[in-house]
């Protein structure tokens, strides 16, 4: 009888989240260093595709492939159906094979969508900031980016790709005055919009308490456009609490780690660009998965590995108490 993945709290590990480059095209204030570090770290696509098979085996359900900006990556499409076509290790009553979905920033979105639908891709996240140029701008420090980012939304709705998601990162003093403004877009473009509250882990350590645009600020500045309901959650592992306008001209999302943790049913592992496994986007350790296979490790010693270090799986995040440490690595590496 195979068991599944589970930690020392009982939670049972079903997604998965890849970041298969630490390249981007944009330079968001809430991740990445102004100026590029030349170093970066990525894998050859077989070498994901590997440790994803190994990670589906043990019972990973949902694959995101994120980075860095995953569309950057050459082999993408070749990986998109490689994983399309791996068994699920624990088959349910509906067996429809790995779930994949995919977080970009929309940039190369418009010339892709068709063929990573083809591939096999189920859904995709479009990170989008603001929604007028000026302050996408800011955000992204790219010239005439928010165009194409539309332009890619579009692209992916017409392909086919499903209800597409919106993720907007608040930042107080950033993009804080256009909450309004994005429930209009939500409303408009027939998109599922989700705020997230900033968290420290971007490079230049902008982040600070004070920054943080909070779930009840949110629902209180949403409620002035129209008002808003609570929805129930899609699923006990949901990181966003659902809302729809009272008229059901849209849903929007928010996701709140810092004023409302959601580590309790955390189901998620994540792999950085240069292979490692991470069990906590705050883990202080990761573990050398690419390394141990590329030494030769057989399929069972990797699987007590991989059930050894999800043993190991942080119980929660520290944001905000005494103490935290931020994580060594910042969102390029780890994938969000
Ligand atoms: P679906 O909700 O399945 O569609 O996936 P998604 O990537 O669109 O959203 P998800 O909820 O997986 O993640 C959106 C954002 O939530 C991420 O970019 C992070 O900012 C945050 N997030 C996701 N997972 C975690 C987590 O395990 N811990 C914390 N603290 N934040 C997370
Ligand atoms: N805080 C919260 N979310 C972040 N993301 C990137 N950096 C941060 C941060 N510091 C989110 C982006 C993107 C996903 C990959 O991670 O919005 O949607
Ligand atoms: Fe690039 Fe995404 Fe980081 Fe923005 S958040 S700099 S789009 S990796």
């Amino acid at each position: 009888e195979p068991q599944r993945l589970q930690d020392r709290f009982g939670r049972v590990m079903t997604d998965l989240r890849v970041s298969i480059t630490d390249r981007c095209n944009y330079r968001c204030v809430y991740c990445r260093t102004g100026t590029d570090g030349a170093a970066f770290a990525e894998l050859g696509i077989e070498a994901y595709a590997a440790m994803i098979r190994l990670l589906v085996g043990l019972g990973i359900e949902k694959v995101r492939l994120t980075g860095g900006e995953p569309l950057l990556r050459r082999g993408l499409l070749d990986l998109v159906r490689e994983v399309r076509s791996m068994p699920l290790a624990f088959p349910g009553d509906r067996d429809n094979g790995v779930e994949i979905a995919l977080t970009t920033n929309g940039h190369l979105l418009a010339g892709m969508a068709r063929d990573l639908k083809e591939a096999g891709l189920d859904r995709i996240t479009v990170s989008m900031d603001a929604v007028t140029p000026d302050a996408f701008e800011r955000i992204t420090r790219i010239p005439n980016s928010l165009g194409r980012v539309l332009d890619g939304i579009h692209a992916a709705q017409d392909a086919g790709l499903g209800s597409i998601k919106v993720n907007c990162v608040l930042m107080r003093g950033w993009n804080d005055d256009q909450i309004e403004a994005f429930g209009d877009f939500a409303r408009r473009e027939q998109v599922i919009l989700r705020f997230i509250e900033f968290m420290p882990l971007d490079e230049e350590r902008i982040w600070a308490a004070d920054t943080v645009v909070r779930e009840a600020e949110i629902v209180e500045r949403l409620s002035r456009v129209s008002p808003v309901r609570l929805l129930p959650p899609n699923h006990p592992s949901e990181t966003a609490r659902r809302y729809q306008f009272l008229d059901g001209s849209a849903e929007l999302g928010i996701i709140a780690p810092v004023s409302r943790p959601f580590c309790g049913h955390c189901s998620r592992l994540r792999l950085t660009s240069d292979g490692k496994l991470r069990t906590c986007l705050f883990s202080q350790t990761d573990h050398d998965l690419h390394g141990r296979m590329l030494r030769g490790a057989s399929t069972s010693e990797m699987r007590e590995y991989v059930r050894s270090v999800v043993l190991g799986k942080e119980e929660r995040h520290h944001i905000g108490e005494a103490g935290f440490l931020k994580p060594s690595r910042s969102m390029v590496h780890i994938g969000g």
